[in-house]
């Protein structure tokens, strides 16, 4: 298999002695983005294989949200069962940033928050959210997903009375459970933390395990949690109508989508549906733009879906390769970016 990705950089961190991994895929349209996770791994090359993936599909999500960059990606592979010295980590993550000159610039993901990137930014300027939470940015766009996902399905936009199981109750999961009860919607929520019961009680929602979240019988399912969840062994058990979530890399490989669509459950791109908290970072750090242009971008992010799930009906094909061929396409042709 061919090398996509511009650079790869592994190395074990001089100060913390974990392997870190930065996996730039393109900058074709501008400097490559995308979060810094630290997880455990069993193998650090499985962090690296998570690297390449993950910093592939950055660079479809920034071409999608109309964004002028490329795609990269942070892993720190950490071992099962170490507590580890955090500030360490980070320097060592930022000084491998720092010697990409600019090529790549990091933000919270996984495992990382708004004061892990100023500890990051301590070593280097190419860091978002530092002291800020991307993630109601995220949850933003993932409810004018969903209401983009309802009315494909449904007819309306209307989120009131729909169903809804949402799947990890994390930072980006709280606020779009937040928002959907909000919203009148009914909820059904799920952690592998079982003491994040507490942010369900406080919105009323229902609770469950991950696995009776992941199948109850609802019109939409959302993911919003660690990726991989959709899979030959899972997309059976479904009983939603769509998936449409901020969890990244929801399939565990590209054919699951064809499954999905066999069944006739619609799969919302996590590409699309998760690019809020970039969106919100780049227009409000580097382009300075006002809070309604940028909540104005977020909600775009509705219309671009629609624009994919039409696609892909007009083509035949599914959601995910009408999202691919249209991200491919942007990024060949930036200059036909409005
Ligand atoms: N975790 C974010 C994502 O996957 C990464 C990010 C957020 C990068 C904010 C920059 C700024 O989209």
């Amino acid at each position: 298999m061919s090398l996509e990705h511009v650079r790869v950089v592994t190395e074990r961190g001089p100060r913390s002695g974990f392997p870190v991994i930065v996996a730039v895929h393109s900058t074709a349209l501008g400097q490559a983005i995308g979060g810094c996770r630290l997880s455990v791994y069993a193998d650090w090359r499985d962090g690296l294989e998570d690297a390449l993936r993950l910093s592939a599909a950055m660079t479809a999500k920034a071409a999608l949200a109309g964004l002028p960059n490329g795609g990269g990606k942070t892993v720190v592979a950490l071992p099962a069962g170490v507590a580890p010295d955090r500030r360490a980590v980070l320097h060592d993550v930022a000084d491998v940033i720092e010697s990409l000159g600019g090529d790549y610039a990091t933000g919270p993901d996984v495992g990382t928050g708004p004061d892990d990137m100023v500890t990051i930014g301590e070593r280097t300027p190419y860091v978002f959210c530092r002291g800020y939470d991307s993630s109601p940015g995220t949850a933003a766009g993932v409810l004018a997903a969903l209401r983009a996902v309802v009315a494909d399905r449904f007819g309306s936009h209307d989120l009131a009375g729909r169903s809804f199981a949402v799947l990890g109750v994390g930072r980006v999961g709280g606020h779009v459970l937040r928002l959907l009860t909000e919203a009148g919607a009914r909820v059904v929520a799920a952690d592998v933390d079982p003491s994040r019961r507490s942010v369900a009680d406080s919105f009323g929602a229902a609770w469950t395990d991950p696995h009776g979240c992941l199948t109850a019988e609802v019109d939409v399912l959302v993911p919003a949690a660690l990726g991989g969840v959709l899979t030959r062994k899972t997309v059976p058990e479904l009983r939603c109508a769509a998936v449409a979530g901020p969890a990244n890399n929801q399939l565990d490989r590209p054919g699951t989508a064809a499954l999905l669509h066999e069944r006739g459950i619609l799969w919302a791109p996590d590409v699309v549906v998760s690019a809020g908290g970039i969106i919100h970072a780049i227009g409000t750090e580097l382009h300075r733009e006002a809070p309604d242009r940028v909540a104005a971008r977020i909600g775009g992010i509705g219309d671009t879906l629609t624009r994919i799930l039409d696609a892909a009906r007009e083509t035949s094909s599914t959601p995910a390769e009408a999202a691919a061929r249209l991200a491919g396409w942007l990024v060949d042709y930036p200059a036909k970016i409005a």
